[in-house]
């Protein structure tokens, strides 16, 4: 996957009030509850990262890609993984290219009859290195493509999982996100002229550095309620009959409430609710849970665990919740 998917859309305003980017997030897909909404129109408004928290699946990373379609703005993402250095996400030089051009320059003084046997003379050298440290040899990667000056308007930044990558990267990363600047040694500073949006998100798999938190607006994003969790159905699972998707929202509700190893997060659910809809499923029953399982649960242990009676329990429950309604 590309590290910026550029956008064709004119870029919009920025959200006028928490409402307004409630319902703005809605008109594409993305239910937010009041909290969220508030802390997204804030970071806009006060050009601050937004640091979002965790469990897998619960629209933290979705979160970015609605803003950067809901603003026009190009998306440029950065996935962290262990061992994630300068190199991988804000330039590097093009090695290759730059042995060519010395090759190159070597050949050219050797016809010109400038050699000094070894190739370029000592002013060429300085001019051919000179040459060599120019943005055409320069591999920009995420960081270093938002915060381009040349940007007319600044891009939406995805710091997807920044759990993943270690510690000192976060060091490196505080520097970019308090002065939206990169220095490269062979160049100088790079500096954005107006700050991108940034979105760092974590599974919190490991906690991240306070000092970075502290240059974030931060948001522990939970599994949503049931009237959330049905509202997301409906949007990302068209088709998905009434009944259906309420039965679906209640066994999930109430799995997430068992003390399993991995709870079901929001895709999950989406992707349950898909493949009922696939098999034409128009309420649960326990036979199609237990042979769909697998599509909630992930871990074999918590699969045995809620196989047989649990599901009994589960579905009565969820009958019990639609009598009530
Ligand atoms: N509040 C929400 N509104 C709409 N879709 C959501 C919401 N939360 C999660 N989703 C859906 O759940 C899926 C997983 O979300 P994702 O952002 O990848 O999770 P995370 O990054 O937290 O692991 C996405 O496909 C997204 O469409
Ligand atoms: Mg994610």
């Amino acid at each position: 996957m590309p590290a910026v998917n550029s956008s064709n859309d004119t870029p919009q305003a920025l959200p006028s009030s928490i409402d307004d980017t409630q319902a703005r997030l809605a008109a594409h897909d993305y239910v937010a509850d009041r909290r969220l909404a508030t802390v997204v129109y804030l970071a806009l408004k006060l050009e601050r990262p937004l640091f979002l928290e965790g469990e897998p699946g619960t629209g933290k990373t979705e979160i970015a890609r609605t803003l950067a379609a809901m603003l026009g703005r190009p998306l440029i993402r950065l996935q962290c993984y262990e061992g994630l250095d300068l190199a991988g996400a804000a330039y590097e030089w093009n090695y290759a290219r730059q042995m060519l051009e010395i090759r190159l320059a070597g050949l050219g003084a050797e016809t010109n009859g400038q050699s000094d046997g070894q190739g370029v003379g000592s002013a060429g050298r300085d001019a051919l290195a000179a040459r060599l440290f120019d943005e055409r040899f320069l591999i920009k990667r995420a960081l270093l493509e938002a915060i381009d000056p040349a940007r007319e308007v600044p891009p939406v930044l995805l710091i997807d999982e920044l759990d993943r990558a270690d510690e000192p990267f976060e060091a490196f990363l505080l520097e970019v996100l308090s002065e939206w600047q990169i220095t490269i040694p062979e160049l100088g500073p790079v500096r954005a002229v107006r700050p991108p949006i940034v979105v760092l998100t974590s599974n919190r798999t490991r906690e991240i550095h306070d000092a970075v938190k502290r240059r974030c607006l931060y948001h522990w994003v939970g599994f949503p309620d049931a009237a959330r969790e049905a509202e997301i159905l409906r949007r990302r699972v068209p088709g998905a009959g009434e009944r259906l998707a309420g039965e679906v929202v209640a066994f999930v509700q109430r799995l997430r409430t068992l003390d399993l190893y991995k709870l079901p997060g929001v895709a999950e659910t989406i992707e349950w609710a898909r493949a009922l809809r696939e098999l034409d499923a128009i309420q649960l029953d326990p036979e199609i849970v237990q042979s769909t399982l697998g599509l909630l649960l992930k871990y074999q242990d918590d699969i045995a665990r809620v196989n047989g009676d649990e599901v009994q329990r589960l579905l009565e429950h969820v009958r019990q919740q639609a009598a009530a309604v």
